[in-house]
């Protein structure tokens, strides 16, 4: 029996249709007053008689932040997939990002020792792998590094990482994944993929910035090859290409029929607006439409190797290209 938290987001939708369809016997934890509605809408995007796969999903009431509810979630479970999380940029979310990153990641952790599972699988971020410095690639040798400038969502990332090593230094059998920004057609209201709803707006526009990106299908590929292996104790960065913002821009223009991406952002100008933003949020008691994390986050130049991943296990990343026509013709299907 498998449990995976954050199931009604992205990545665990994918996940759950994923596991589904190879049979696997499956529970997913489902915030009390939650709804798996994004799930249903992932399996039903793919061919049709999916709509009984999710009914093999178990749904058992709980929180990341209720150790009970994660003890008794983990009952009759070997496997334990997690997917949950806070990701934000708003630095007014940080306390709770911090909660459930954090705190959230230590409980799934101790219940895992508590419960004897066999096997864990993290969902931790590129994030938390710190900044490079200029150009340098990135990869899970990376050192973290305290520095004024790591957002909040990076912060707990990293904390909640650490408290998966600390699992394993207690006995845990657990694998880390560090997935790069994830493209694929989720439609959870909090999810950093609002912005890949928004792309269509933004097209005209471009920063400096480079990042690195990854199709939602191959994180999950990538989650359960690593728990079906004899692979512990290690994690790995799973990237298939790093792109500035103009190049991912200028793909997603062409698959639209677009103009390509051409009025260049200054950061200067863009972190004054942030601030003002930020200040509006603050008086009006409203979510800032752009913060300065997003700024910063936007204009770094951060690239990522996943060579690791790709020479431990035989593995082939889906070209950009092909994951955001996927996720532009699921999104297009869900408006009908
Ligand atoms: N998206 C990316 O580009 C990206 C990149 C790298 C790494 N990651 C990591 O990948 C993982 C999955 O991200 P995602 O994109 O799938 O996020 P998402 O779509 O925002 O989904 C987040 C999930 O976490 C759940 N959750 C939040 N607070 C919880 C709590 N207190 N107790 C239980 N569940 C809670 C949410 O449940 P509700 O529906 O109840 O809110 C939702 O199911 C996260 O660890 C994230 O940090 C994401």
């Amino acid at each position: 029996m498998i449990l995976v938290t954050g199931g009604t987001g992205l990545v665990g939708s994918y996940l759950l249709y994923e596991l589904t369809r190879k049979g696997h016997t499956v529970k997913a934890l489902l915030r009390p007053g939650n709804r798996p509605y994004q799930t249903r809408k992932i399996f039903n995007c793919f061919s049709s008689g999916n709509e009984q796969l999710i009914d093999q999903v178990e749904w058992v009431e709980g929180d990341v932040l209720d150790p009970f509810s994660l003890n008794q979630a983990m009952q009759g479970v070997d496997y334990v997939y997690h997917c949950a999380a806070v990701i934000s940029f708003n630095p007014r979310e940080l306390k709770q990002m911090i909660a459930v990153n954090v705190e959230g990641t230590a409980n799934v952790v101790n219940a895992c020792l508590e419960n004897g599972i066999k096997k864990l699988c993290h969902v931790s971020s590129i994030a938390s792998l710190g900044q490079a410095e200029k150009g340098e690639m990135i990869d899970e040798n990376a050192k973290w590094k305290t520095s004024r400038t790591n957002s909040g969502y990076a912060i707990s990332k990293y904390g909640g990482e650490r408290e998966v090593w600390r699992g394993i230094e207690e006995g845990l059998n657990a694998v880390i994944v560090n997935p790069s920004i994830i493209i694929g057609a989720g439609c959870h209201p909090k999810a950093t993929n609002q912005l890949f709803h928004n792309i269509e707006n933004f097209i005209p526009f471009y920063t400096s910035g480079v990042n690195g990106y990854v199709d939602v299908r191959d994180v999950v590929n990538a989650m359960i090859l690593l728990m079906e292996s004899t692979i512990t104790g290690k994690r790995f960065v799973l990237n298939s290409e790093n792109l500035s913002l103009r190049e991912f821009f200028t793909i997603a223009a062409d698959i639209l029929g677009k103009p390509h991406p051409r009025i260049a952002l200054n950061g200067r100008l863009l972190g004054l607006i942030a601030w003002l933003d930020e200040m509006r949020g603050r008086l009006t008691a409203s979510r800032p439409l752009l913060t300065r994390e997003n700024v910063r986050a936007a204009m770094a130049k951060s690239y990522y190797s996943a060579d690791k991943f790709r020479s431990t296990i035989e593995f082939t990343f889906t070209p950009i290209q092909d994951c955001l026509r996927e996720a532009f013709r699921i999104l297009e299907g869900n408006k009908k």
